[in-house]
């Protein structure tokens, strides 16, 4: 062996064990930010409260059965304007035969103008989803479809460039931790396969939606090796006892 391999970090001088602990425990402090903007980005998707699975498949796969202005009217938060018996069945059938510019300008776009613009104008308190005219409404006409590959592009390039940087760091860390060898060269390559399970798994779930199971699994390895590397250095450097010089 060489010489790397018997150093131990509580052997490192003092300026530098404060370097990393400080790093981890900012690191760390920085995972559980992840973990709540996850949560608050997520929670609400399928319209219950709690993070849960049907949230992510709602979030990624979509849902196929219906359409936003369907699900929002049909039950949802703006049934209460269509207060007219009929109004609701006329735009859900209008979705269901294709959504026609005819059928709108002859039945839909009387019934939005008298009940939703008032609201849904690009003056109105729903300015972000102004239903004026028929290329606005097809909007929440079509069928939700989940993560679009280039939103899934954009969070996945940046996820594993800096999740992969950051279990360099803490896997360069790591081997120099007492955990023996054999388990040292498990545990550094565990995050980085999870990492990239953990993406394409998000990427399959846009057309298999039980995939996000496997979402799910490899994104709390990711969070467990997370607590592992930085837990078990700051317990070296601080907290064990050194043991008799091998
Ligand atoms: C009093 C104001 C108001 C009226 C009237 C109103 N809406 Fe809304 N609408 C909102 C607000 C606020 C939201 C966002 C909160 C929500 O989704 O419940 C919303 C959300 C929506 C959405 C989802 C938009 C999105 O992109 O998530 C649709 C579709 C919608 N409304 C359709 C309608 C239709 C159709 C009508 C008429 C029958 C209507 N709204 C009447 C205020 C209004």
């Amino acid at each position: 062996m060489n010489d790397l391999s018997g150093l131990r970090l509580r052997d490192f001088p003092l300026p530098l064990k404060l370097t990393i602990s400080l790093g981890l425990v900012v690191l760390g402090f920085g995972y559980l930010i992840a973990l709540a903007n996850l949560y608050l980005t997520y929670h609400l998707t399928d319209g219950q409260p709690g993070l849960t699975v049907s949230d992510l498949r709602r979030a990624f796969y979509g849902n196929r059965e219906t359409t936003k202005l369907a699900a929002k009217i049909d039950g949802g938060s703006m049934a209460q304007f269509l207060p007219k018996p009929g109004d609701k069945e006329k735009i859900l059938s209008w979705i269901q035969d294709g959504a026609s510019r005819e059928g709108y300008e002859a039945v839909v776009r009387p019934i939005l103008a008298e009940n939703c613009i008032r609201c849904h104008n690009p003056e109105g308190l729903q300015r972000f989803r102004p239903l004026t005219s028929y290329e606005e409404v097809m909007v929440v006409t079509q069928v939700d479809r989940g993560e679009p590959v280039s939103l899934w592009a954009r969070v996945a390039h940046t996820h594993i460039q800096s999740i992969g940087l950051i279990f360099l760091v803490l896997g360069a860390v790591f081997c120099f931790t007492s955990v023996p060898e054999k388990w040292k060269t498990v545990i550094v390559v565990l995050p980085f396969a999870a990492l990239l399970v953990d993406f394409g798994a998000r990427y399959l779930a846009r057309t298999v939606p039980a995939i996000v199971y496997l979402m799910l699994l490899s994104g709390a390895s990711i969070g467990l090796l997370f607590a592992v590397m930085t837990l078990v250095p700051l317990y070296d450097m601080w907290i064990a006892k050194p043991s008799s010089p091998e």
